[in-house]
């Protein structure tokens, strides 16, 4: 199972080197299913183990939204979309974390086509139970300030960071729905009668496409809920950057721009955002992040592994292929190519400095080559996770969640952190 994971990836990237779409998606998809699959691997049975304190990641099965599909609310390819839901326990239990997966964005009718043959365009992929790890683990050892709290893993199966109300079921002749919003809307409503509306305190979190999603939707999730309750934001490797890439051209932007129009997103973007510029730029969050009005803590390594694959060295800016072995591994980068990657970081660092200075926000950057941080205990929370100030991102992102104390870190440059955990994507794409 987990060898045909492997090679089915390895050939959606090989595939991504002439679509950038799937190139998109692909690694974040490798990312997630490196996580599940290697979780799995420990669990060869699905019963899962509720009282929260077994060892390993539980696992948890899928729920189908099915009466989503009466309000037109679809993955890609009209199939219903779906969560799996952990009840929370003891002082957990009236507190949620809910948590959007990621998985790239498509630009094209061919594009979303093919991925609506994906589990990240249909719920017939979607696994019928996968773990829970990292901030969805239910050990406190792992997760020592949510490890009791209900949590929810949305799975994204729309091709736009769950925005998108087209009212067509065709697209250019080929049934292909772009729904995302409804689909974000029916799964909150399916959430909220199961208890998420009597939540005391909650946190939307995400990775990737997710982290995006968690930006969007933060100040929505926030509506959602009473106003007693409290309610914070962590998007994790979300704030993907408007920066040029190594050849000077935006590629990203060129991308989003795609993105934007194809499934016409303007409508589900902040209004205060694209009442000052066009709405394509509004899918960056450095466009945006001003107009949130929810506590956001804003999780990303500085040298993303994602982004410098995609925005900073994407291999159609490399003709000569001299970032083939660096954009697979830091430790491969001889100097010149650090000083890109320290110029990225100092392009991310410059649109955060607004940020920054939010008082009810919090921040942890650091100077790790990896994408999402949050799902997975080796980086989330245990005794090797990479750490600012002695803290791990699990002790910081607390800190911020219940006013413990300032929890805005800046790593200082690589290859300063000795904690870091960076990916050698060479082992999987040689
Ligand atoms: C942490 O995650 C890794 C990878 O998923 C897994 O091998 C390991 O068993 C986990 N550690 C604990 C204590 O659950
Ligand atoms: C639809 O098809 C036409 C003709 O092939 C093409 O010009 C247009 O770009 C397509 N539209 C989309 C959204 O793919
Ligand atoms: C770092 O934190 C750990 C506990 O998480 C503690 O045992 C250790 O002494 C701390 N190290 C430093 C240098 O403060």
């Amino acid at each position: 199972m987990a060898t045909s994971t492997a090679q089915l990836l390895r050939l959606w990237w090989r595939r991504g080197g002439r679509d950038r779409v799937l190139a998109t998606s692909g690694f974040a998809v490798l990312v997630l299913t490196l996580f599940l699959t290697f979780g799995s691997l420990f669990h060869a049975g699905p019963e899962p183990a509720f009282d929260g304190l077994s060892e390993g990641p539980v696992l948890v099965d899928l729920t189908l939204v099915h009466d989503a599909e009466k309000k037109g609310a679809v993955c890609l390819d009209g199939s219903p979309p779906g969560y799996y839901l952990l009840r929370g326990f003891g002082s957990g239990a009236d507190r949620w974390v809910v948590h959007l997966e990621g998985g790239g964005w498509c630009d094209s009718v061919k594009s979303c086509s093919l991925r609506a043959r994906s589990h990240l365009g249909s719920s017939r992929y979607f696994e019928s139970h996968i773990p829970f790890e990292g901030i969805l683990n239910n050990h406190p050892s792992l997760n020592p300030d949510f490890y009791n709290w209900n949590k929810v893993k949305v799975r994204y199966c729309d091709g736009a960071s769950m925005t998108g109300n087209v009212e067509d079921e065709f697209q250019n002749n080929t049934k292909l729905f772009f729904r995302g919003k409804r689909v974000w809307e029916a799964v909150m409503r399916d959430l909220l009668s199961r208890g998420l509306a009597n939540a005391k305190q909650a946190l939307l979190t995400g990775c990737s496409a997710g982290g995006l999603a968690t930006f969007i939707h933060c100040d929505n999730f926030r509506a959602l809920l009473p106003k007693q309750t409290t309610v914070k934001c962590l998007p994790d490797a979300g704030f993907f950057i408007d920066a040029n890439d190594i050849s000077g051209k935006r590629t990203l932007r060129s991308f989003y721009h795609d993105v934007v129009h194809l499934q016409d997103l303007a409508n589900d973007l902040s209004k205060d955002c694209i009442s000052k510029t066009e709405p394509a730029q509004c899918f960056f969050p450095q466009e945006f992040i001003k107009y949130i009005r929810t506590p956001l803590f804003i999780l990303n390594p500085a040298y993303d592994a994602w982004q410098v694959q995609h925005v900073l060295a994407p291999s159609t800016s490399d003709p000569q292929r001299r970032w083939q072995r660096c954009r697979l591994n830091i430790h491969n980068c001889d100097s010149k190519l650090l000083e890109a990657l320290q110029g990225f970081r100092t392009t991310m660092l410059n649109a955060l400095s607004e940020f920054q200075k939010n008082r009810d926000g919090g921040m942890f950057i650091n100077s790790c080559f990896t994408h999402c941080q949050t799902h997975s205990n080796l980086t989330w929370h245990s005794p090797t996770s990479p750490r600012i100030n002695n803290r791990t991102i699990a002790e910081t992102v607390g800190d911020w969640y219940f006013d413990r104390r300032e929890a805005k870190e800046i790593d200082c440059p690589y290859p300063c952190n000795p904690t870091c955990y960076h990916l050698d994507l060479s082992a999987i794409w040689p």
